[in-house]
C-alpha cells in the first residue's frame, strides 16, 4: 500500500518511531514493536529519521517526543502504553503536551481492531498534534501496531500536509 496524497507533495514524510515499554527499556526483552513500525513506515515510502526507546514514564515520553520534533519529525509513531495497566500512561503524556486531539484516529483503530480481537476495546490508542507534528499512539503488540497504522494510514499524508501548511487540494 502506498499512503500518499493525490498531490504527492509530501512523498518522503519525516517520521520518527518511539517504543514505550518499561521492560524493553530495561533490556528484559528486545524491542520488536519499533522495528515492525519502521518496516511498515518504509513500505509506505516514509523516511524514518529517528528512533527511541523509553520506559512508561510521562516525562520521558514527553521528552522523547520533543526530541524527535526538534530533529524535524513531521510524523511520530509511538507503540505501547495505551492499555489499562496503571503503568500505561502514553495517552496522558501526549494529551498534556498536545495542542489538539484527533479523535477519529482512535475511533477507527478500535472499530477496525475489534474485528480482529475483543481486547481492542482496551486500547486507548489516539492521535494528537504536538506543535505541528502528528503523533499517533499505537498499541504495544507489534502486529497490533502495524495493523492499526494500516487502518488510519490513508489520512496521514493529508493531515501532515495541512499541519506543515503545504498547499493541497486533497
Ligand atoms: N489492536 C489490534 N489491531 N491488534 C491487537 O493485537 N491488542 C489489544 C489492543 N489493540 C491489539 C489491538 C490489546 S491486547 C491491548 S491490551 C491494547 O491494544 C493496549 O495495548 P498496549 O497497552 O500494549 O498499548
Amino acid at each position: 500500500m502506498d499512503f500518499r496524497c493525490n498531490d504527492v507533495t509530501i512523498q518522503r514524510m519525516k517520521t520518527s518511531i518511539i517504543t514505550i515499554s518499561d521492560r524493553a527499556a530495561r533490556g528484559e526483552y528486545d524491542d520488536l514493536g519499533g522495528p515492525a513500525l519502521k518496516k511498515a513506515a518504509e513500505r509506505y515510502q516514509w523516511t524514518v529519521i529517528g528512533e527511541a526507546l523509553v520506559p512508561d514514564d510521562k516525562r520521558e515520553i514527553q521528552r522523547a517526543i520533543r526530541e524527535q520534533i526538534a530533529k524535524g519529525a513531521q510524523l511520530i509513531l509511538t507503540t505501547g502504553g495505551t492499555g489499562v495497566a496503571l503503568r500505561d500512561v502514553t495517552p496522558e503524556a501526549v494529551r498534556e503536551i498536545a495542542v489538539r486531539e484527533l479523535p477519529g484516529f482512535g475511533e477507527v483503530m478500535r472499530m477496525e481492531s475489534m474485528k480482529i480481537t475483543k481486547n481492542a476495546i482496551l486500547s486507548r490508542s489516539l492521535a494528537a498534534v504536538v506543535d505541528r507534528t502528528l503523533v499517533i499512539c499505537l498499541p504495544g503488540k507489534p502486529s497490533g501496531a502495524v495493523e492499526c497504522l494500516g487502518f488510519v494510514g490513508g489520512a496521514i499524508p493529508h493531515c501532515v500536509e495541512v499541519l506543515q501548511e503545504i498547499p493541497t487540494s486533497c
